[in-house]
């Protein structure tokens, strides 16, 4: 008997019960007392077989990540699944909850799975930079096949009861109460003459077309995304079709250890850690209850304020969506209609779920209709003004306690709530764009947000499947702000001598999907240049294409030429000569400037600039920046998000650099933030300061 794993025998059959909250995870705590009870059972002539449940919420939910990287300690999970293996007594693992990654594993070293119908499995390794390493590339393909295997572990995603049955994943679904069915279930087999097979005694899936396979390979390969982990899993699903089962489980192991040691998983297992971290906010215990949230208004149906709708929508939340008059409106819901029509025929959703969705979303032109709404989220023009007006007239309609919320992108928050007679109601809630799909949410707190307010929307972002960061106030909260002193240097570096396309190119190296000058000309050189005017700013480059009437793809040109409506950029020598004239106007000198320059001055600003957020206190963590970035900005996963990736070189080395562009430049930009120079004197990380 342990703290986690207890041990009954009810009538010859042990029922092994696993209680390792909050999830049971299979750290050395568990995997240690599993080993001993499994040994005493198989010992124990009394028992005659085995069923391995949990306690708690879940069935076992993975290995315990916190372990990884840390020097292994035995038993070791393929140990532990090797003497189930070695076990002929019936062994039936009984799954509610979510039986994930090393979970699954184990429950494939038994003879036989029984789960409840709300049960989920998968092997979420790929998410974590890792592939599975405790057999479940070589057993999954037995069990249900090499292609349906692959499907699962290359996504990474959990299955269903209804899929995983039909797959053969699991014998049966429990309809009762779980324990005593897989007691039942165990005693059932027990009783039948044929023998009891383990998974490495089956082979008979592993007939398959090679051609199709290699295909599906093929495409894992392509959609990876620079990402490594896919492309090993299906290398190791492969293996399980072409070697021999104990040659394909140790090079499984092989590949695992690799991976485990490598930065890309060390990234995403940050990630993981970190976007469960930035759910949590000073001065919103678990003690704090959200408000009950029925109904969602929302002001605007421009793209921003449709694509919001549609996220709420989505999360089978109804909507009151306003606009100022019908035409507009009318245009609103009709590109709404467009969107979902257009994830029908990429096969997203179904005709009926895009009624449900629509018939979720109701148009119309009047305050008075938002009087029942539980939170109202305008989305409209960026102007603290007309902020204001609405945020005046909401003040008169709605109910009291219901939350009033702007998605502005960088105006000061407390300034809005101060129109209001109830400030304490008042949160910034700024979405991406596209608002349904990108997951990103920055919660902005202004001085007088209640805590109730920050906790209804922490539980709606998750109803939502949104990632939700609380940040500070201030221009651009963390990813505007940090974006605002990246983009900084990106026409300097073209008068100084650096083209469009080798920026973009030392981007899209470094992971980006794409570069500035690319993404500059997808969404429209006259939106900023508008934005710039109305501000007093100008960007001799970007200015000086808008007055060629350069205005990216939808023109046909911008930094780029776009032929014949396609998306390719094309280096434009038009754009070259104009970039050499303005050097020659502006009087900087050109010279050649390679990769390490271009990554130094666009990213060093951002890092540091992060230091200024983490300063301030805009940010609580440096890891809640990176989940900014990774989420809403296309950081590249691998690289964990820009502060984990300072880290890399330590704050001593940025500092160097900044100093460095500092003197050179002369721009203040450059400036290394105090907290930066402090961490560099003392030799601590952004993540000491947590
Ligand atoms: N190892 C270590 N800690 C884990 C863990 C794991 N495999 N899975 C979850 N946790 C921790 C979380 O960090 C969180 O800790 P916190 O409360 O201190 O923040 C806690 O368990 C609860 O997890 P959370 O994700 O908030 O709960 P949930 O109910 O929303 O989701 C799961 C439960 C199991 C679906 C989800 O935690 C999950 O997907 N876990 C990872 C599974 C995985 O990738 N396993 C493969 C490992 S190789």
């Amino acid at each position: 008997m342990s703290d986690t794993v207890s041990t009954t025998l009810e009538d010859g059959i042990a029922v092994i019960l696993l209680d390792n909250p909050p999830v049971n995870a299979l750290g050395h705590n568990l995997r240690e007392p599993l080993f001993r009870a499994l040994e005493a059972a198989k010992a124990n002539d009394e028992v005659k077989a085995i069923v391995i449940a949990c306690a708690g919420r879940t069935f076992i939910a993975g290995a315990d990540i916190s372990e990884f990287g840390k020097p292994p300690k035995a038993p070791s999970l393929p140990d532990l699944i090797g003497l189930l293996e070695s076990i002929d007594k019936p062994t039936v693992a009984a799954i509610h909850g979510t039986a994930l990654g090393g979970g699954l594993e184990l429950a494939l070293g038994c003879h036989y799975r029984i789960a409840e119908r709300s049960a989920k499995i998968g092997l979420p390794e790929v998410t974590l930079g890792l592939i599975p390493g405790a057999g479940g590339t070589v057993r999954l393909p037995r069990l249900v096949g090499p292609e349906a295997a692959l499907g699962i572990i290359v996504s990474g995603k959990p299955i269903g009861m209804d899929e995983a049955f039909s797959l053969g994943a699991v014998d049966r679904i429990a309809e009762g109460d779980l324990k005593s069915e897989a007691i039942s279930f165990a005693r059932e087999k027990l009783a039948e003459e044929a023998p009891h097979h383990h998974i490495r005694e089956r082979s008979d899936k592993l007939q398959i077309d090679d051609a199709a396979f290699e295909t599906a390979i093929e495409q894992v390969a392509r959609k990876a995304r620079g990402l490594t982990a896919p492309v090993k899993a299906a290398e190791s699903v492969r293996n399980a079709v072409t070697m021999e089962f104990g040659a394909a489980l140790a090079r499984e192991r092989e590949i695992f250890l690799e991976r485990v040691a490598s930065e890309e998983s060390a990234a995403q297992r940050h990630l993981f850690f970190a976007t469960r971290e930035a759910a949590k906010v000073r001065g919103v215990g678990r003690d704090i209850e959200a408000r009950p949230v029925a109904r969602i208004g929302v002001i605007g149906a421009g793209t921003m304020g449709g694509g919001i709708a549609m996220a709420f929508a989505n999360g089978g939340l109804p909507v009151t969506l306003l606009e100022m008059n019908d035409e507009a409106l009318a245009r609103g819901l009709h590109q709404i209609d467009r969107n979902y029509a257009g994830s029908v025929k990429r096969g997203s959703i179904s005709e009926d779920e895009k009624t449900a969705r629509l018939a979720r979303i109701q148009g119309t032109t009047s305050y008075d209709a938002l009087a029942g709404c539980d939170l109202v989220i305008e989305a409209v023009f960026e102007k603290m003004d007309v902020k204001r007006q609405v945020f005046g007239a909401l003040d008169k309609v709605l109910k009291p306690g219901a939350i009033l919320a702007t998605n502005t992108s960088y105006l000061d928050v407390n300034e809005i709530a101060a129109v209001t007679s109830r400030p304490q109601d008042v949160v910034g809630l700024h979405f991406f764009s596209p608002a349904h799909i990108m997951k990103l949410l920055e919660i902005v707190r202004g001085d007088r947000t209640a805590p109730d307010v920050l906790a209804t929307a922490l539980a709606l972002a998750r109803r939502i499947g949104k990632v939700p960061v609380v940040v500070g106030v201030c221009n651009g909260f963390v990813g505007n702000r940090m974006l605002a002193a990246r983009r900084e240097q990106n026409e300097a570096l073209l008068l100084e001598g650096a083209t469009p396309a080798q920026v973009d190119k030392v981007f899209t190296q470094f992971g980006w999907p794409m570069g500035p000058f690319q993404m500059a000309d997808l969404s429209g050189l006259d939106i900023a240049w508008n934005n710039r005017k109305s501000l007093g700013q100008t960007a001799p480059i970007a200015d000086a294409l808008c007055e060629a009437g350069h205005f990216g793809q939808k023109s046909g040109r911008g930094f780029y030429l776009y032929e014949d409506g396609a998306r390719i950029p094309i280096p434009d020598p038009d754009v070259q000569a104009l970039i050499e004239r303005k050097a020659a106007e502006l009087g900087v000198e050109r010279r050649s400037i390679d990769a390490e320059e271009i990554i130094e001055r666009t990213l060093y600003p951002m890092i540091n600039e992060g230091a200024r957020i983490l300063e301030e206190g805009i940010a609580t963590r440096a890891s809640d920046i990176d989940v900014v970035w990774v989420n809403g900005y296309g950081f590249p996963l691998a690289k964990g998000g820009p502060m984990f990736w300072a880290e890399r070189f330590g704050p001593a080395r940025i500092v160097e650099r900044l100093e460095h562009w500092h003197g050179r430049t002369g721009n203040a930009l450059f400036e290394p933030a105090p907290l930066l120079r402090q961490l560099a004197l003392t030799g601590g990380g952004f993540a000491s300061l947590a």
